[in-house]
């Protein structure tokens, strides 16, 4: 199995908290984009970079660094995976954004599309997906097919919690794609909920439950 945990202990802790029965709107959504924040930065730790030349406070020119090439992509599919937009912005402030709507058919859990706007130019960029759960993988394997019709190469996924089904789902389908997670718990339930898991992302963080 294919998938980075992040080991920190400020994300274990801030993912305990979010597992709370009794969390608020207020906090899981805070949580939610702290954690995003955190895993950003873990997973830009492979950004390519390049030395540049600078004009330092003395008037000399110093050698500086730069990210190289076009600046990355993130992929929030909606609705949940817009709770860690702005974590991950507060890093990477100049990300374009691409979005993708899916939502899981309650029944079948099957991924139903019904939004997709993507940078014009999604081919030359690398692109962070964020989404707090993968569950089946079915919602990031549709998202990630989405992106390579389009041309692109450089995916990698950030999600809060996955799941063993879920991310066997995304490195079968999709091998070149690296996933970053949270936490890997147990399974799913007969209703397709991560078990522990944090309930209903998208519920919890917009309040809708
Ligand atoms: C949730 C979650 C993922 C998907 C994961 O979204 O945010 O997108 O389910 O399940 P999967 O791995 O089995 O596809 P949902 O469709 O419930 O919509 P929401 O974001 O509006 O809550
Ligand atoms: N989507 C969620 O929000 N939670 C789960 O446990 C599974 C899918």
């Amino acid at each position: 199995m294919q998938i980075t945990i992040i080991d920190h202990p400020l994300v274990k802790h801030k993912l305990s908290l979010m597992r709370e029965a009794d969390s608020s709107t207020y906090k899981f959504r805070t949580l939610t984009k702290e954690l995003a924040r955190l895993m950003a930065y873990e997973a830009s730790r492979d950004f390519p970079i390049e030395t540049i030349s600078i004009q330092g406070w003395e008037g000399n020119q110093i050698e500086g660094i730069q990210i190289k090439g076009k600046t990355v992509t993130v992929v929030p599919i909606l609705r949940a995976g817009l709770g860690m937009l702005d974590g991950v912005l507060d890093l990477i402030p100049t990300a374009k954004i691409s979005m993708v709507g899916l939502q899981r058919d309650e029944d079948t859990l099957e991924p139903v599309p019904f939004f997709e706007k993507l940078v014009k130019d999604i081919d030359e960029r690398p692109a962070l997906i964020l989404d707090p759960m993968l569950a089946t993988g079915g919602s990031m394997v549709a998202t990630i097919d989405m992106m390579k019709k389009h041309g692109c190469k450089n995916i990698k996924a950030l999600v809060l919690v996955a799941t063993p089904e879920g991310v066997k789902a995304v490195n079968d389908a999709h091998p070149d794609v690296k996933i970053f997670t949270a936490a890997l718990d147990s399974h799913l339930n007969e209703q397709g909920y991560i078990i522990p898991g944090l309930g209903d992302a998208g519920d919890k963080i917009f309040g809708t439950k």
